[in-house]
Order: structure tokens, then C-alpha cells, then sequence
């Protein structure tokens, strides 16, 4: 058969919470600052406006910030094409690059962007169904890793317990179940966890907010902690596993994940509690030897002051809103395409796709 590919059909959520949609040929993203008081949707009609979208999270988590790259590089590509007619190249290109630069940590930002800048190369001058047809791969293939990483995770674990998790990982990261949160649902179904911790994760309270949202929405006990927690609770009551996911994995195994993360960590390796990295190979970045290189974004120190109803006078703050984690802390490293435990650099690159 010759001709083009047909478009792939609308991916669908399995959890029905849809963080990121092509709906109507715009994008449109349940809000993530407003959770869980408001359930809301924001509908973006150009890639600036998902640009923003992705700067201002209302989309965050590494593979869902992927994903809605994906889908405003369509509006990109269509809304260039209508104005700058063959030429539109260019000026999509260059919405394409600040869209990269919307957040600088997670990999799969840009691994998504320099899949839409190859597969627009060749879609020619009605690029529309074709950029379409790609970012729906996208957003397809990562419900499929999710579902995949879900069953490698869950059989790591083998005794029934609690787990704790950090950040959120779930649906709302993803396109799907969730990366560490589709671990923990699989789990779950398979009545290997009791309960899960919930780091709150501040200072944007990802698992108060969000991971906890997901857990009661599914009905599976949670209960949240401050993150200062979680060490006295790994001393009293050791959960089974610590699992979380993870925003880029360097060639070496180091983990660059949500702030807090490297902190857990080190609690869990001197309490004897296991730790589970879980990321599709979307996130493994083979051009980066290890996770000291990565560009750290630092949020607005208005985010860490917001707890205390603002700023002492002469006070100041810093806000990393991620950290490195040695591969040396991580157990074991789950992707849709096998588990490295632990995740050393042949490890590693074995898992990568060829
Ligand atoms: O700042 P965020 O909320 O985008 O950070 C998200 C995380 O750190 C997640 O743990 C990571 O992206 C993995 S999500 C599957």
C-alpha cells in the first residue's frame, strides 16, 4: 500500500483524567495550579499560549510537558503554514525552540520538540494531519510505556506493604497511568500495597495537591507527610519500596527528579528501603554523561514564601525545583523497555531504543 499513513485515532486516558487533549484542533490541559479545589480545563488556540501553559504549569510532569509540546507543535506548524504560506519553516522553527526552552529540565520537553521538527521536514505545505498524526504517536506511545512500566514495576515487588512516593508521578505527569503512580495502581490491583505515604512535596505541593487527588480518586489509601517526614517514618514503619519518577536519567544512572527526591534517597539506602526510579526511555538522555550537567530550574522563591504569607523583610530564598539523585541510591530503574537494577551506564544503554 502506498500514500500516506492514516491518522491515528484519539489516545485515550486510561484513568480519565485526560491532563493534556486535542480537542476541537486546540489543546486543552486540566489545570494543575487549581487542583484539587477547582477542576478546570485551559484551552490554548496557538503554541504561545501553550508555551505559557507549560512555563506557568498548568501542564507539568516530564512526560504530559512532552506531550502537549507534541500538540502545540501542530498549532505551530498550521498556524505558519496559513501565514507564511511554503515558507512557513522558519517561523515554526523558532516557536518550536522557545517552546524547548519553556522549562529546562525535563528531557522529554525537547525530546518531543526534535520529533516534531523531523516529522515536519517532510509533511510539505499542509502540514496539518501529518503533524497531527505524530504527536498522537506521541501521545499513544506514552500511555502504551506507562502501561508497560506499570506491569516491570509492579513485580519488583514482592511483599505486601506500604510504599511512599514523592512529587507526583501519576496520571497528571503522563498521558496515562502514570509512571511511579502506574506502578503503585498495578500494584494495588494486585493487593501488594497496604497504603501509600505521600510526600507533600513542597514547596508546589505536587503530592499533597495532585498524588493525593489520584490516590482518593482511585480509592487507594494514602496519607500525606511533610517531606521532613519521611525519614522517621522509614524508621518506625520501613516501607516496602520508595517509588517515584523522574524528569531526566543521565547515561551514568543519576536521576534528576523533583526536589526532595536525592533527600529521600539517602533515607531509604540508610534504612534499608528499596528505591524504584520509573521512566520511560523518553527520559533517559545519552547526551548527558551525568546528572551534575543538568540545567536545575529555579523557580520563583514566591513559591516558597507563600506558606509562610510571605517574606520577612531583608529575608531571601532560593528555590531549586530539582535534584540529582547518585545511581548509587537507585535500586532499580523501570522503563517500558526492561528494568536495570542497578542502573549503570551498560545497563543503560542497553535499554536505550535503537
Ligand atoms: O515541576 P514538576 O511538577 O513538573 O516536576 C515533576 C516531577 O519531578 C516528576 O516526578 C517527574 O516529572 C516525573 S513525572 C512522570
Amino acid at each position: 500500500m502506498t500514500g500516506p499513513l492514516p491518522t491515528p485515532p484519539e489516545p485515550t486516558d486510561p484513568t480519565g483524567i485526560n491532563a493534556v487533549l486535542w480537542r476541537d484542533g486546540k489543546v486543552d490541559l486540566l489545570d494543575q495550579r487549581r487542583l484539587p479545589r477547582d477542576v478546570r480545563r485551559v484551552v490554548c488556540e496557538d503554541v504561545d499560549a501553550v508555551t505559557l501553559s507549560i512555563r506557568e504549569m498548568v501542564v507539568r510532569g516530564a512526560p504530559a510537558i512532552g506531550v502537549t509540546a507534541a500538540y502545540g507543535a501542530v498549532l505551530a506548524a498550521r498556524d505558519r503554514a496559513r501565514s507564511d504560506g511554503p515558507d512557513w519553516q522558519a517561523k515554526f522553527q523558532e516557536d518550536l525552540e522557545r517552546l524547548r526552552a519553556a522549562r529546562p529540565t525535563a528531557v522529554n520537553l525537547g525530546w518531543a520538540v526534535d520529533r516534531m521538527l523531523a516529522a515536519a521536514a517532510t509533511a510539505g505545505a499542509e502540514p496539518e494531519a501529518a503533524m497531527l498524526a505524530e504527536a498522537r504517536r506521541i501521545h499513544a506511545e506514552d500511555i502504551a510505556m506507562n502501561q508497560a512500566m506499570a506491569r516491570l514495576g509492579a513485580g519488583l515487588i514482592e511483599q505486601q506493604g506500604a510504599v511512599i512516593t514523592h512529587c507526583n508521578a501519576g496520571a497528571l505527569a503522563t498521558g496515562g497511568l502514570g509512571t511511579a503512580l502506574g506502578v503503585i495502581r498495578e500494584a494495588w490491583r494486585q493487593g501488594k500495597i497496604t497504603r501509600v505515604w505521600v510526600d507533600e512535596t513542597r514547596p508546589w505541593l505536587q503530592g499533597a495537591r495532585l498524588t493525593a487527588w489520584e490516590l482518593a480518586r482511585d480509592g487507594i489509601p494514602a496519607t500525606v507527610i511533610t517531606d521532613s517526614a519521611a525519614a522517621q517514618l522509614m524508621r518506625r514503619e520501613p516501607p516496602t519500596w520508595a517509588i517515584v519518577g523522574a524528569d531526566r536519567v543521565a547515561a551514568n544512572g543519576d536521576v534528576v527528579n523533583k526536589i526532595g527526591t536525592y533527600s529521600l534517597a539517602v533515607a531509604a539506602r540508610y534504612h534499608g528501603v528499596r528505591f524504584m526510579v520509573v521512566a520511560p526511555t523518553s527520559t533517559l538522555d545519552a547526551g548527558t554523561p551525568t546528572g551534575d550537567t543538568v540545567t536545575i530550574e529555579e523557580r520563583d522563591a514566591a513559591e516558597l514564601w507563600q506558606a509562610a504569607g510571605g517574606a520577612p523583610d531583608g529575608a531571601s530564598a532560593a528555590n531549586p525545583s530539582f535534584d540529582v539523585t547518585p545511581a548509587e541510591l537507585v535500586d532499580a530503574l523501570v522503563t517500558e523497555r526492561g528494568i536495570a537494577a542497578p542502573p549503570g551506564p551498560a545497563a543503560l544503554a542497553r535499554l536505550l531504543p535503537p
